[in-house]
């Protein structure tokens, strides 16, 4: 059996001669194990976001029984601990509410048992920040097991993919273009498997920069949930969960600010979703590592989207992997990168690297041959957004990265859907629409709600595209011209609020500029006759994530939970 050189810290429970240590092993042996299963072993704890509600994750029991096979393997003892399911399209108002809440349940659920270190089971949108966040901030070692990828999906002889296709059918549908049948037909499409959205959305975004930072084992963000490399990567992740205990690699010794810069490289270079920005600024704030907006915006403006996946491309997930993934487009970017940078495999970047090059160059573009002129990221300031917004130039419409139109506000979510389908909407395609108190406060939890969908009158009439802007964010399988994030947001005060129908905006995108042509006298008048939006949750969780949540521009952290002041081992009596 390997055995560790520092002592476990599962032998505070399972060690001592005294009657605590007696009941542990006690209660391990009233489960069928043997003392010798507890002592002496790191304790591998497999949290698990599998549930019966999270199509994302539906293989993720199985997937644990192999991680499991690999600790013990390994020499190691497995627990599978269960941990709060952020299946994005089924939680409601949405699951960003929730990231800090799991983040808050994987710290605690390491702290109060008996483990040693942990291998993370996730992939889903927010699950796999939350994951992360809270295991950097127990500071255990921790291997982050990627669920993968769902399978590529046709339609009509063309790639369809998960969330991108959707909006897509639904402005067909809208604009009469697409008959009932069919569309009750596509129900069944674009999602053919279990595993995350096969379009570069939130998910496969922050799955590789998991990767990117170390923190999950080169190559395995990339392989589809139901190949059969994917049960091996984990079981992979078992064994080397083992060696890491051992080692004591923990995730401050792979968070660098080098690493941080990398897995924003690699946001830009996959055309990533707008909401690595929020995520990634989080995952620094609770290793301690400085990290901006600004930091972001200079990636930005250096690393071109090289990586042809929907929305900025035309290919998926699986073309993706069969291009050799995303250990291939990091080879691409090597010039870009920090190769020096630990991983959790305990060789450096560079080192992981070798030998992984990409096979398709229409997939995985050369730097001389981008998907995209623009970028995957701009952080726009002005007047409307001090703290900052963003947008996803390479998933919008060049004709409208530089606008100047009217305002049509809107001030929540069902007041807009309810306009957007009304024939009499005053709109026209240079209208900016603006949509507020969808933030981190207002909403709460800052929803997916900032693809404002195009008023029906307008697609009706051939509009696909316009300028929106909001306090919110937006699926990142989705497309237009959407500004995002606008920070500070409109229920705290920010100059959102103080939008009135008919005011011009302006969006120069290349100047990184969002202004609100109204002068600064008249808004000093407004804010006076501003109040804010009263508290809707007098109680529970969401009345805490109000209290207590930053800004888009910090990450929506809760600010308790941000930094890395130590937190006490828990007392064993
Ligand atoms: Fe789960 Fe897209 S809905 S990854």
């Amino acid at each position: 059996m390997r055995r560790p050189p520092a002592p476990l810290r599962s032998a505070r429970w399972f060690a001592a001669d005294d009657m605590r240590g007696f009941a542990h092993r006690q209660r391990m042996q009233q489960m069928g194990l043997r003392r010798e299963d507890v002592l002496g072993r790191p304790i591998v704890a497999i949290v698990n976001t599998w549930s019966d509600l999270s199509p994302c994750h539906a293989h993720l029991r199985e997937r644990a029984e192999a991680v499991k096979r690999g600790v013990l393997m390994a020499g190691g003892m497995p627990f599978e601990l269960p941990a709060m399911s952020l299946g994005e399209v089924m939680v409601k108002p949405t699951t960003m509410l929730y990231r800090n809440f799991l983040a808050m349940e994987v710290e605690e659920l390491l702290r109060s048992l008996p483990v040693d270190g942990a291998v993370l089971l996730g992939g889903c949108d927010k699950t796999t920040p939350g994951l992360l966040m809270g295991a950097i901030s127990m500071g255990l070692p921790a291997l982050f097991c990627p669920a993968g990828p769902m399978l590529n999906d046709r339609h009509r002889g063309k790639a369809v993919g998960a969330g991108t296709h959707t909006r897509m059918f639904w402005d067909e549908y809208q604009a009469g273009h697409l008959g009932q049948d069919e569309w009750v037909r596509l129900e069944s499409r674009m999602t053919r498997s279990p595993g995350t959205c096969n379009t570069m959305g939130t998910a496969s975004t922050m799955t590789a920069i998991a990767e990117a930072l170390g923190l999950a084992p080169t190559g395995s963000t990339s392989i589809p949930a139901m190949d059969a490399a994917h049960p091996r990567m984990a079981a992979d992740c078992g064994a080397r969960i083992v060696t890491m205990i051992a080692e004591g690699l923990t995730p401050q010794r792979l968070l660098t600010r080098g690493a941080f810069l990398n897995a924003a490289a690699v946001q830009m270079a996959l055309g990533g979703s707008t909401n690595a920005a929020v995520h990634i600024l989080a995952l620094a704030g609770r290793a301690g590592v400085p990290l901006s907006l600004a930091d972001l915006d200079a990636v930005a403006r250096r690393v071109p989207v090289l990586a042809n996946v929907f929305p900025s491309g035309d290919r998926l997930m699986e073309d993706f992997y069969y291009a050799g993934g995303l250990p291939a487009l990091m080879n691409r970017l090597r010039e870009q990168l920090s190769l020096g940078e630990l991983t959790a495999a305990g060789c450096t970047l560079g080192e992981a690297l070798q030998g992984l090059e990409a096979g398709d160059d229409d997939v995985i573009r050369p730097l001389a041959r981008p998907v995209s002129p623009h970028g995957a990221l701009a952080v726009l300031g002005g007047n409307l957004a001090p703290n900052g917004a963003v947008i996803k130039p390479s998933a919008a419409s060049a004709g409208l990265l530089r606008h100047r139109g009217p305002a049509r506000v809107f001030d929540g979510q069902p007041e807009m859907l309810a306009a957007m389908a009304d024939p009499s909407l005053e709109v026209d395609e240079h209208t900016v629409l603006v949509l507020r108190n969808a933030g981190p406060v207002g909403a709460p939890g800052m929803p997916e709600w900032g693809g404002l969908p195009i008023p029906k009158k307008l697609l009706q009439a051939g509009v696909r595209d316009m300028v929106r802007i909001s306090d919110a964010r937006m699926s990142g399988t989705h497309y237009g011209t959407c500004v995002l994030h606008v920070s500070p947001e409109s229920a705290v005060g920010g100059p959102l609020a103080l939008v009135r129908n008919g005011d011009i905006i302006e969006l120069d995108v290349a100047a990184r500029r969002l202004h609100l042509d109204v002068d600064a006298a008249e808004l000093e008048r407004r804010r006076a006759a501003w109040s804010p939006p009263a508290p809707a949750y007098a109680r529970g969780y969401v009345r805490l994530y109000q209290q207590h949540v930053t800004q888009a521009h910090q990450g929506c952290d809760l600010d308790f939970l941000q930094g890395t002041a130590p937190t006490p081992e828990p007392a064993i009596f």
